[in-house]
């Protein structure tokens, strides 16, 4: 019998490799995307498939129809998703009041519509009991005075995959949204050493989260143990921030 399988955007660096890493040790098969960092991406595939899985690293920028478009073409879709990890997401810092309405639209374009369009493209392909799981922000729901743009997609993005928990439900499918606290990527590299400190300083657990913090939970979600969980969102923050 073949493994299930896992497509997860974003898939090869950062918090989508690791989720990626743990989907594969969980035994499903990986297509991970990428849109720029092919080299990461191949040596994320290489390291799985020495574990013994199967998996491949697919070029595809989420905004792009015609990309996506090829995603939902790939062969092993005629198999089925198992579980469809939307992790992909970009971030620059713009103070909120110089955001510019193009800031706006590329944000949206790529965290939101990105997300949607890849749904919709591998919406036929989710097998039965499919777990989607989407990666959110705590800036999706306290906003950032350095990131309005990605706050308001972020937001945009957990009001749709919730609205989507409540329609898929009755079909066996599930739909979850993570919300990441700070976490240790290169969405915050660019940190002095003092403005890491002071990160670190604000979260109870005194320490800034991991990609793998971020995997176990997604593991969690895409497995047998949160079966009745469908629409939730799961804070993975140290305590930091608590909505
Ligand atoms: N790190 C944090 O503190 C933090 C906190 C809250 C939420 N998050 C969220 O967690 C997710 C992963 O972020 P990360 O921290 O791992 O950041 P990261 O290291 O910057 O990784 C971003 C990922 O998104 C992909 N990506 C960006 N634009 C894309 C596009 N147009 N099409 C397809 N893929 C695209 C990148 O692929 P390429 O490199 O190939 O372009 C990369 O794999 C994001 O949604 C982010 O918003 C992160």
């Amino acid at each position: 019998m073949s493994r299930p399988l896992a497509v997860i955007t974003g898939g090869g660096r950062g918090i989508g490799a690791a989720i990626s890493k743990r989907l594969a040790e969980d035994g499903y098969d990986i297509i991970l995307t990428y849109n720029n960092s092919s080299k990461p991406a191949e040596m994320v595939v290489e390291g799985i498939r020495n574990s013994g899985i199967d998996a491949v690293a697919l070029k595809v920028d989420c905004s792009d129809k015609g990309e996506v478009g090829l995603l939902g073409i790939h062969a092993w879709m005629n198999r089925g998703v198992d579980a469809l990890v939307l992790n992909h997401g970009e971030y620059r810092r713009i103070a909120a009041e110089d955001m510019e309405l193009e800031d706006l639209d590329r944000t949206m374009r790529v965290n939101f519509e990105g997300a949607v369009r890849v749904w919709k493209t591998l919406q036929k392909h989710l097998n039965e009991d499919a777990r989607m799981v989407v990666v959110s922000s705590q800036l999706g729901i306290k906003g950032s005075p350095h990131g309005a743009d990605y706050s308001a997609s972020k937001a945009a993005l957990s009001a749709w995959a919730r609205s989507l928990s409540q329609t898929v439900g009755n079909s066996g499918k599930r739909v979850n949204i993570i919300a990441p606290g700070f976490v240790d990527t290169d969405i915050l590299a660019g940190d002095s050493a003092q403005k890491r400190e002071e990160r670190i300083e604000l979260v109870p657990q005194k320490r800034i989260g991991t990609p793998e913090d971020i995997a176990g939970v997604a593991s969690f979600l895409c497995g047998k143990d949160s079966k009745y969980v469908n629409g939730a969102i799961i804070h993975v923050n140290g305590g930091l921030y608590l909505p």
